[in-house]
């Protein structure tokens, strides 16, 4: 039987790099997102037809990881395979508006559409979506050796559009929030793209290893800021669990001040958050910051780099009126950056 399934790109409001350290995140589901249409194969083919690439692919599911961009693909039919929704490889169409290398969450919202399309085409109701959200991370960890934590999986899977996530990802317990009715979290692309199995994620995450052995913990999100600003840690290396440690804070500050509908207060968090992850993790880039910088000028109340970093896109809180005239100026001060979408 044929299985047909959607699932959506994400932005992370604020809380980067803390969902492999014990932290609370942040996603909201976007309207854009991608569509995966699944046909069972009695052989170990795999075809594959996107319209984001103009050649179709044929791999083995046998196959290993090989750099090319049918990889989450096949590693998403290994897993469907694993947990018995098709017996052998598939044909695959995929449509997708999600840009890519963008950090909107492109690969984690094809494989938990390919592992949804393969549960619908298996037509037994199961697994259930977080079962899926983790089968499309250990493809990630596993497959594509990216070291990556649960949340943009977790958001694709279940976030619904209009609502934000605070996602506990020790306990996988979440909540979910509205989004503010008169501002927009607008986002933005740079027009720098990036990679999350390019090694500067790898490398980040390996310094949060680092920090994890030194303080004997693996929750550097729980540990006093103060604590890890008088410790005598490698300088590089307290900057990141610094990071961690502040910026779980400000996540769960951010949830309260939604709740509390005060969206100069989420401003001022995703400010400091963008400081954070500029000084401190140094995850952005100059454009990014030129682009956040400008972004405040022209009169958001608050803004910053999304994503895994080093490219990618931006998110701004801006109010609904005037939201025009200030997408406006900021495309015009930043030509080679792009309007996505709102959240
Ligand atoms: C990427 C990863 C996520 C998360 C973010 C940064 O999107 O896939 O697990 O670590 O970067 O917050």
């Amino acid at each position: 039987m044929r299985g047909t399934a959607s699932a959506p790109g994400r932005v992370n409001l604020i809380g980067e790099h803390i969902d492999y350290n014990g932290g609370t995140v942040l996603p909201a589901a976007l309207s854009v997102g991608v569509t995966v249409e699944l046909e069972p194969r009695d052989d170990d083919r795999v075809l594959l037809v996107a319209d984001q690439y103009d050649d179709p692919v044929e791999r083995l599911i046998s196959e290993e990881a090989s750099g090319d961009w049918s990889d989450p693909s096949v590693g998403a039919l290994r897993e469907a395979r694993a947990l018995g929704l098709i017996n052998a490889g598939a044909s695959l169409t995929i449509r997708s508006n999600i840009p890519q290398g963008a950090g909107l969450s492109s690969s984690a919202a094809l494989t938990v559409a390919i592992l949804k399309a393969a549960r619908a085409a298996g037509g037994v109701g199961r697994p259930d979506d977080q079962e899926i959200a983790l089968a499309a991370r250990r493809v990630e960890n596993d497959y594509l050796g990216v070291p990556c934590g649960i949340m943009d999986q977790f958001a694709v899977a279940i976030a619904k559009p209009g609502m934000a996530m605070a996602l506990d990802t020790k306990s996988l317990q979440y909540d979910l929030l509205d989004l503010p009715q008169d501002h927009t979290f607008v986002v933005i692309h740079s027009g720098v793209s990036r990679k999350l199995t390019d090694g500067r994620y790898k490398t980040r995450k390996i310094e949060c290893d680092q920090a994890k052995a030194y303080f004997g913990t693996d929750d550097l999100c729980h540990l006093d800021p103060d604590a890890v600003r008088s410790s005598d840690l490698d300088a590089t290396i307290r900057k990141r669990a610094l990071h961690c440690a502040t910026e779980h804070r400000r996540v769960l500050a951010t949830v309260e001040a939604l709740k509390a509908k005060d969206t100069a207060g989420v401003g001022d968090l995703m400010n400091a958050s963008h400081v954070s992850m500029r000084d401190d993790f140094e995850m952005s880039l100059e454009p990014i910051d030129a682009l956040v910088d400008d972004a405040m000028s022209a009169g958001a109340l608050g803004a910053r780099l999304t994503g895994g970093g080093f490219g990618g896109c931006i998110t701004a809180l801006v109010a609904n009126e005037g939201k025009d005239d200030w997408l406006y100026e900021l495309l015009r001060l930043h030509p080679r950056a792009k309007f996505i979408c709102g959240a």
